[in-house]
């Protein structure tokens, strides 16, 4: 049982394990991407019934493009679709859509589609859906410092008032709540450069099935163990922070 007091507020998810997914079956990679896709709808379903504020998912990361350029094409296809016939359907649904990471070098028209859809989306009150695009955490860190020192040059910001709470206002995700479970499938146990900052203290949940396997009762699993942990951030006991 979920316990409804107890919800993470923020999820955010590593979908690893499409292409291992569609070798397992004999099939192309991009069959993987296609299964992930669909595994997408399934989950925002399942986070906006549960009444999850924020879900971040990390779609393609800035070390993807070494990928085989057929495969970011399809990818970059993949998303442009998936936003073109989704994006009424999340707004008739109460979701705000984000993306974060960098726009270059991102093709034009899925940046054009992005901000329509953010755009149309950002006044909904309901599930807050991120999506990482061409994200790296790393990146999005040294172009937080750049734009805070461009900030302190120009005297729009002090030196000495800088700390954590007013750093996080120059991340990508200003504004957004630190995830507090953090999940990656298909075995692996890395953070592959994801929400560095901002997952200092979120619960971190592996599991063994593919992007394409995990499903609703997945997600519910993650939840109910993150229920049975006990944070302490840094403390000796629990205690809110
Ligand atoms: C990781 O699996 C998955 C990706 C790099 C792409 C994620 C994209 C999707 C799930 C499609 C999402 C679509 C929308 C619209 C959000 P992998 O290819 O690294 O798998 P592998 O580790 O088995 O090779």
């Amino acid at each position: 049982m979920i316990e409804k007091e107890n919800l993470p507020r923020h999820i955010a998810v590593i979908m690893d394990g499409n292409g291992r997914w569609a070798k397992a079956r004999g099939l192309p990679r991009t069959a993987g991407h296609r299964a992930g896709m669909d595994k997408v709808k399934e989950i925002v379903k399942a986070c906006g019934e549960m009444d999850i504020k924020v879900l971040t998912l990390f779609a393609f990361s800035t070390e993807n493009w070494s990928r085989p350029k057929k495969e970011i094409d399809t990818l970059m296809r993949y998303f442009i679709d998936s936003l073109k016939r989704q994006v009424d359907e999340l707004h008739k649904n109460n979701v705000r859509f984000r993306v974060i990471g960098r726009k270059e070098p991102l093709p034009e028209y899925l940046f054009t589609k992005i901000r329509e859809a953010e755009e149309k989306t950002s006044g909904n009150s309901g599930l807050t859906l991120v999506l990482a695009l061409n994200y790296g955490s790393r990146q999005e860190i040294v172009d937080g410092v750049k734009q805070f020192a461009r900030d302190v040059l120009q005297r729009n910001a002090a030196l000495d008032g800088m700390d954590e709470e007013k750093f996080g206002a120059y991340l990508y995700t200003a504004g957004l709540p630190d995830p507090d479970l953090l999940i990656r499938t298909s075995g692996e146990m890395r953070i592959s450069n994801f929400l560095l900052w901002q997952a200092s203290y979120a619960e971190l949940y592996f599991s063994d099935k593919c992007w394409p396997d995990f499903k609703k009762q997945d997600l519910q699993d993650a939840i109910q163990e993150y229920q049975h942990r006990h944070r302490r951030f840094g403390k000796v006991k629990h205690e809110k922070r």
